[in-house]
Parts: structure tokens; sequence; C-alpha cells
């Protein structure tokens, strides 16, 4: 079997290999990575304030050669992890955790329905994505913009897959760690050496020497990656972090049958002339031994409603098109990834209050709709337009400019029958919503005293 980083070599491999059969002298698939839209790269730079990691550092990958030097204890390394995750005093405000979005309580999701959650030295700052929850990331590639899947050898480029964040912009979570501890509508700290003073200041200040090493606290660069290693670390907690506790896995594992619903409900949700919801948020194990993580990790431009209350979204011809930009601006020329978002595990979903990447949506039953009728009744999901030649028309797709609307995808269950119906009638709705319950960590097999213990 492969692990992450071998199957992401591999995809460069197969990638350079296929760009080499091409009898071109620069393959255009790397024009991206050159040509960049300034603007946009301007507007990126803005959210990736200069000093943290992954925008401007290109020494970050010295943070697991780091690991070699000082050999830290894995289970160390998660017990400060996982305080730091729950510390509100390595915050601007002093009010803000980690968990304060990434609330364990909510499968480390939003705990309410917010669209988007505020934050910043005075918690007034909101900023325009919805939190996604921290579970099943553990098999998630990094960011590829060719991805070929090994388990499933057909050579085929299943193209932009994997990476963190809603656009696949974090190759790692250490990374990504590092965003919210300085982004100035997060926990606002002003710069690594604010967060290394606060964290010398911690109650568990010691035990990060013991874990890290005597000088670990000393450097503040230092200090700050550590940091970020320990909060991924504790991420790669199975308990915590993939504990395979739903009824569903009960009912792979033999231990449960789902109800008569429930069944149907995975049934429309297989179906490729019905939901065919598994093409993307796959439903069975990849591999023997493996549970489905409901999501393939693509990147795919679904044309969800803009979400006019999100702040940004009030400037006039300000759009967030997630491959495109502009929050990542490396691949700012490729318009045909524009609208792109990274399909999410629909595991626990059921406990969210708010959906897609901008949280235009506060209820699941209305999501699962939105995908039946989305092209058979746009009226009901779209707004009208206010002016012009095309005054009174339904404003189809409208979170992207009208010439990149053609990205969004037109697969089942988008597409209708060829009678006009469309593929998911009412109680097709309910039944598919029946089913995403079964997807809930906790869940008790009847007759056992606590929840069944992970395998995968
Ligand atoms: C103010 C709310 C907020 C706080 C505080 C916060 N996050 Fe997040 N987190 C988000 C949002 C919003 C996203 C999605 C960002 C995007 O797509 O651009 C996110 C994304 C992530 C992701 C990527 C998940 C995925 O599906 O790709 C990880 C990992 C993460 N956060 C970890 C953390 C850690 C660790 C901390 C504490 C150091 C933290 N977050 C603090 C709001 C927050
Ligand atoms: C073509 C791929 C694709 C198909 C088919 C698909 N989805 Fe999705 N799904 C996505 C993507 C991509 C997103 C995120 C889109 C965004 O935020 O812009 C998403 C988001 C969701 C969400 C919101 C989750 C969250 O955390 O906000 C739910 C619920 C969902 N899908 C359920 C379904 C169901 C049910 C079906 C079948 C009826 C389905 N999906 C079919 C790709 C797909």
């Amino acid at each position: 079997m492969f692990n992450a980083n071998t199957r992401v070599l591999l995809a460069a491999l197969l990638a350079s290999l296929a760009a080499q059969a091409v009898d071109q002298p620069a393959p255009d698939a790397t024009a991206g990575t050159q040509k960049l839209d300034p603007a946009a790269l301007a507007r990126s730079r803005l959210y990736h304030p200069p000093g943290v990691p992954g925008a401007t550092d290109p020494n970050i990958d010295n943070v697991y050669s780091m690991q070699i030097m000082a050999l830290p204890d894995v289970g160390r390394m998660q017990a400060v992890g996982r305080k730091i995750f729950f510390d509100k005093s390595l915050s601007g405000s002093g009010r803000m955790a980690c968990a304060s979005c990434h609330d364990p309580a909510y499968a480390y999701g939003p705990p309410n329905a917010l669209a988007v959650q505020p934050g910043g030295a005075a918690m007034d700052k909101l900023g325009n994505r919805a939190v996604p929850s921290l579970r099943y990331k553990e098999r998630m590639p990094s960011f590829t913009e060719h991805y070929f899947d090994e388990e499933h050898p057909t050579g085929q480029d299943q193209g932009p897959t994997g990476g963190y964040g809603w656009d696949g912009h974090f190759s790692t979570l250490h990374i990504q760690a590092g965003l919210p501890l300085l982004a100035p509508n997060e926990m606002a700290n002003a710069s690594q050496s604010d967060v290394a003073a606060k964290l010398r200041k911690a109650a568990y200040a010691a035990e990060f020497r013991d874990t890290f090493g005597k000088d670990a606290l000393d450097d503040d660069a230092r200090a700050f990656k550590w940091l970020t290693l320990a909060l991924e670390y504790f991420q790669r907690d199975p308990q915590e972090f993939f504990p395979y506790t739903s009824k569903y896995d009960a009912s792979l594992r033999g231990q449960v049958a789902l109800s008569e619903q429930e069944q149907r409900g995975l049934k429309w949700f297989n179906d490729k002339e019905k939901g065919n919801c598994a093409s993307c948020h796959t439903s069975t194990p990849e591999r023997p031994g493996t549970m489905p993580v409901f999501t393939d990790f693509g990147l795919i431009a679904l044309g969800v409603p803009r979400n006019a209350s999100l702040p940004p979204n009030k400037q006039h011809g300000f759009y967030d098109m997630g491959l495109c930009g502009p929050y990542r601006g490396d691949l700012a020329a490729h318009h045909e990834y524009c609208g792109a978002f990274r399909t999410p595990s629909l595991r626990n979903v059921a406990l969210r209050h708010t959906f897609f990447h901008n949280g235009a949506f506060h209820d699941l039953h209305e999501v699962v709709e939105f995908y039946a009728t989305r092209d058979t009744d746009p009226a009901h999901w779209y707004p009208r337009i206010h002016s012009g030649p095309n005054k009174g028309k339904v404003d189809m797709y409208d979170d992207l400019p009208v010439a990149l609307r053609k990205n969004v995808n037109h697969d089942a269950p988008f597409s209708p029958y060829a009678d006009g119906r469309p593929r998911l009638d009412k109680q097709e709705v309910d039944d598919i919503v029946a089913f995403l319950k079964t997807l809930t960590d906790g869940y008790v097999v009847p007759g056992k005293q606590t929840a069944s213990a992970a395998t995968h």
C-alpha cells in the first residue's frame, strides 16, 4: 500500500511522464504556475501577510527535518498539541482558540449556524469561508493539478485534487495551522514572535520544552514551527479525528442493519441515474481494510448561490472563485478552474448548521434539494437580474462572473431526466437525508456498552 507521500510522488512522476510523452517543448499545464495575475497575487498576499508560513517561507519543510534533530515523542506532541488547540490565550483577543471554530462537539466543525465565524482582536472581523470539519483528512493527498489514482490505474487524469482549505491551497497541516494564528480575521496575532511570547507564558510551557527540547522556546521562529507541528500531530489522533464510529460504519462491519429508509437513501446516493452522489462523495471502501471517507478530494464547481451577507461579497465584482483565486494566486491564469472547491467529506454532515464553502445554506434537507432542482427550478435558488437587457431573468450560478459560468458541473443529479423531471423526488430527497444522518460518529451498537472500536 502507498502512503500519502508516495502517492504524491507517484502522481508527480506520472504527470511528468505524461508531460514528456507530449511532443512539445513546454507543456501548457505548468503555464499557470508561471503566469501569475499580479492583481490576484497582491490580494492573496493580503490574505497571507508576510511571515505566514506557506505563503513566503521556502524553508517550511524544515519542520519535518527538525523532528529528526530532536526526536520528539508522538504521544507527547499530541498531548501538547491538544492543549494548544484549546488555548484561547494564544489569540490577539484572548478569547479565541482553534476549538472556538473547530468544536469537538461538532466533529471539529462550527458550533453554530453562522455562515462564517467572527474573529480578530476585537472579535468583530469576518472571513468569507465556512469552517470545515477537521475530521477524516488522514488520507487526503497534497494538492495536485493532475491526480492519478494508483488503486484504479486507468491512467486517467482526474484533475485537481487534494490540499487543505476549500481551495486546496495548503499542502500540510502545519502550514495550515500557522494561518489562523496570524490571520487578522481569526486569531489575529501580530507575528510569530507574538505567538512565541504567549507560548512561553502558557501553563504547558514546561511540557512543551520537555517534548521538543530545552531550547524549544528560545527562538521565536523555531518555537512557532514546533507549535504548528504539535497541532499537526494532534490532528492525526485517530480517536479524535478519524474514529469511524458511525452507524454506517457499524453496518459495514455487519454489526447493525440500516433502516429501510436509510437503505433506500444509500441506494439513491449511489445510483448514477439518481443522486450520483457517490461519484464525488465515495461511499464504498476504496481498498480492503479501509473505510470510505465520502469524498474523492476532487475540486469541482457546483454553482452554489452567492452568499450576499458575506462582507467581501458586498463589494460589487468581487468573487471567491476557489481554485483560480483570489485567495490562492498560483492558478489565476486557469480560468477553467474558477468556481472549483474541494469536495468535503459528508461524515458528520448532519451535525452542521452551515453548508458549502460560503455558508449559503443552513439546512441539510435544503442542500439535497438544491442538488435535485438547481437546474429544473433555478428561480427557487438564484435571484433575478435587477437591470439591463436581461432584467427579470434568473441570475443562474450568480457567484461566478458570467463568462465563467460554463465551468459549472452538469452531471447527474443536476441534469434532469429527458422528460424534464428532477433526478430525485421529494421522498428520495428525504431518504438521502435519512442516510446522511447515519454518518454521524459516536453511534452505539445496540447491545454494546461503548461505540465500536475503530478499524481502518
Ligand atoms: C475564526 C475561525 C477559525 C479559527 C479560530 C481556526 N480556524 Fe481553521 N479554518 C477556518 C476556516 C474558515 C477554514 C477554511 C479556510 C479556507 O478554506 O480558506 C479553516 C480551515 C482549517 C483547516 C483545513 C481543513 C480542510 O478541510 O482543508 C485546518 C486543518 C484548520 N483550519 C486547522 C485550524 C487550527 C489548527 C486552528 C488553530 C491554530 C484553527 N484552524 C483555527 C476557521 C477557523
Ligand atoms: C460532481 C461532484 C459532486 C456530486 C455528484 C455531489 N457532490 Fe456534494 N459536494 C461537492 C462539492 C465540490 C461540494 C462543495 C461545493 C462548494 O462548497 O462550493 C459539495 C458539498 C456537499 C455538501 C455540503 C457539505 C459541507 O460540509 O458544507 C453536502 C451536504 C453534499 N455535498 C451532499 C451531496 C449529495 C447528497 C449528493 C447527491 C445528491 C452530492 N453531494 C453530489 C461535490 C459533489
